[in-house]
This record gives C-alpha cells, sequence and structure tokens, in this order.
C-alpha cells in the first residue's frame, strides 16, 4: 500500500532542481549550528515565515548558544518569545536546553529516538532537525507536507486522521533520500508552502505535477479532505483595564499552569455572564483600588478545547494622585506592546486601543 508509484530517484531529482531554482534564502538556512536550526523549528511549528522572520535573529542573539538558554530563567525566555504565541513551546524550549546540557553534555544529540524525548519535540521536528542540520536520513511530516503527500498519492482521509497516519509516514520515509537530506527537506516544506498551497494550489508550475495522482486524477481541488468540526463549551471572564496616568495594570501567571508565566489583565473567571459587574467591583476592592468599572465590550478567543468569551471593564482609578501600590505590575502601552501577553489578552489590549471594544 505504501510502495511509490514513481521512481524516489525521479522526485528526488525534480524536487531538488527546483529547490535550487526556487527555494526561500531563510535566515535560519545560513547555518548548521543544530541549536539555531532547533530554535528555528520550534518558533516555525505554530508560527507564519512571516513573523518568525521579525522574531528570529533577535532571539538568537538574545540566546546565542544552548549554554546561554539554559542558563537563562523560563521568564527570560517567556519574555523573549514575546509576538511568537503558544508560550509552551519557549517553556519547553529552555526545559529542553537544560536537560541537554545536563543528560548529553551540552551536545545537541543526532538521533531522532533521542530528540523525540525532549519536552516539545515531536516525531516531524525531530526529523526536521536531523535532516536539515546533520543532512542524515529522516522524514519530517508537518502540516504542509502532510498536504503534499495527500495529494501526491490523492488521499480520501483527513490528513490528521489515525486512518492515514501511518501511510503518510511510510511515504514521507521512502521519499527522504540518503543523500541532500538537507535540501531535500527544506524543499517539501518550501513545495508546501509556495506550490502545493491549500486552497489554490499552483499546479501548473509544480515540479512534480506529472508525479501527483490528485492532479493527473482532477482532485486537487478535492483534497485535503476537511476534518469534521467539534463542538466546543464556551468559558467566560471579566478583564479589568485598570489604569492610571497612562499606565495599565498587569500580572504574571505562574509558571506552572495553563499559560504559565504569560502576562494578563487582571481576571476573574466567571460562572455565569450576569454576575460580572459585582465580582468585578468585589476583585477591585481586594486588589486594594478605588475606581468605577464600566463594561466597555467583549472579547472572543479560541482555544483548542474551549472558546473563551472576555467581559472586558475599563477602570479609571479614581485617587489620580499616585501610581497605586498592589502586587501586580504597572506597564505603559508602549511597554504592553512588547510584552509576553496571551493571546486572548494580546487580543483584549488590540481591541481597546483601536476602538474595537
Ligand atoms: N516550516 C518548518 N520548518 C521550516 C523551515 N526550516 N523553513 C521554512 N519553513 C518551515
Amino acid at each position: 500500500m505504501s510502495d511509490l508509484p514513481f521512481a524516489q530517484a525521479d522526485f528526488a531529482r525534480a524536487l531538488l532542481g527546483w529547490y535550487q531554482q526556487q527555494g526561500r534564502d531563510l535566515p535560519w538556512r545560513n547555518t548548521r549550528d543544530p541549536y539555531r536550526i532547533w530554535v528555528s523549528e520550534i518558533m516555525l511549528q505554530q508560527t507564519t515565515v512571516a513573523t518568525v522572520l521579525g522574531r528570529y535573529d533577535v532571539f538568537v542573539q538574545q540566546f546565542p548558544t544552548l549554554t546561554d538558554l539554559a542558563a537563562a530563567s523560563v521568564e527570560q525566555v517567556i519574555d523573549a518569545w514575546a509576538g511568537l504565541g503558544y508560550y509552551s513551546r519557549a517553556r519547553n524550549l529552555h526545559a529542553a536546553a537544560c536537560l541537554i546540557q545536563t543528560q548529553f553534555d551540552g551536545i545537541f544529540p543526532a538521533d531522532p529516538d533521542l530528540l523525540q524525548q525532549l519536552p516539545g519535540i515531536g516525531r516531524s521536528t525531530a526529523g526536521a532537525i536531523v535532516a536539515i542540520a546533520f543532512d542524515l536520513p529522516a522524514p519530517i511530516l508537518d502540516a504542509n507536507v502532510r498536504r503534499v503527500l495527500c495529494r501526491l498519492f490523492a488521499v480520501l482521509l483527513p490528513p490528521r486522521s489515525a486512518a492515514a497516519e501511518k501511510n503518510l509516514w511510510a511515504w514521507a520515509e521512502r521519499l527522504t533520500p540518503q543523500q541532500q537530506v538537507h535540501d531535500h527537506t527544506q524543499a517539501m516544506m518550501d513545495l508546501g508552502a509556495m506550490i502545493c498551497l491549500p486552497t489554490k494550489p499552483q499546479c501548473e508550475s509544480c515540479p512534480v505535477n506529472s508525479l501527483c495522482l490528485a492532479y493527473n486524477q482532477g482532485l486537487q481541488q478535492d483534497i485535503p479532505l476537511k476534518t469534521a468540526k467539534r463542538s466546543i463549551p464556551t468559558r467566560y471572564q471579566a478583564v479589568m483595564l485598570v489604569q492610571q496616568q497612562g499606565r495599565l495594570q498587569v500580572r504574571r501567571r505562574p509558571v506552572a499552569g495553563f499559560l504559565g508565566g504569560l502576562w494578563e489583565f487582571p481576571t476573574v473567571d466567571l460562572e455565569q455572564v450576569t454576575d460580572a459587574d459585582v465580582i468585578v467591583r468585589r476583585l477591585l476592592s481586594q486588589m486594594g483600588l478605588v475606581g468605577d468599572p464600566v463594561l466597555v465590550g467583549t472579547s472572543y478567543h479560541m482555544y483548542s478545547h474551549f472558546k473563551l468569551e472576555s467581559l472586558v471593564y475599563l477602570v479609571d482609578l479614581t485617587d489620580n494622585s499616585l501610581i497605586a501600590e498592589t502586587q501586580n505590575q504597572w506597564k505603559t502601552r508602549a511597554e504592553l506592546e512588547l510584552l509576553a501577553l496571551h493571546g486572548a489578552h494580546k487580543k483584549v489590549f488590540e481591541q481597546a486601543r483601536t476602538g474595537g471594544i
């Protein structure tokens, strides 16, 4: 079932020829340092190339080596991750750096099985690091490559389905050459990102269109198959934009736990939306602040397992003489732009700033 319907060498030749002409020149492609390649792969797991381009150089300047990253505090790494989202990656990156220091004497393992034991590194990321940094044959199967393979082999199953999984990995493995793995792997990524696009595949420009079963059968628009949507619950919270003298209050969440180590505006979970006013006033007085909370709007955010509906309150402190002393910190709007706020509150901040709420 997972045998290739064409010669691997024909595929590799066409793909590499195209990559040499059209492949992207990206900053993490100018190094073979496994540490830097690992950082780039973790950044690119859930963030677009365009966003990573603005953050990668700054991050590796702040933490130029594995030793520097391991020596930093997890809070420093989280703060340096600002703008990239999905902050569990920053916590895992720091934890993995410490483990490589202690368990592998600071030497980056070149073995996908060992790499997969580290936090934040799954099978595909392990394959990408081994292939790109060490030029050793190891398959990858990230979202782009999944789509490429679903089309190449006309898979009429959702690309993330258990039924498709085994064959996709087997094909990824058989397509991986023994040599030039560094280029092959990045060529597969570029094919997915530049040609084999989700809704508008550029089949006429594709270097492997003559080998593609979906293209040959006119199925490229029907593949990959859509996954059925799950219904997920809604949770509610009240968010307080407490302001005084042009600054807003924020607090850091505990490092252990959901959204650990990230910054947020003072927030309280709500059982029912109707209780919000009373609960917000109670929280304000617990924080030792005097002000009149005004509901200014609602902000929505999707997590993988629930929807979050946030009632946003603006609180102008009535005692304007001094910045109030609380355990929370005061930040200017310019400071907030650069802060590792979690996604839902980044959105609240943006909406409040632009008048969206
Ligand atoms: N996505 C994941 N890894 C990548 C890489 N090395 N280059 C471009 N896009 C990627």
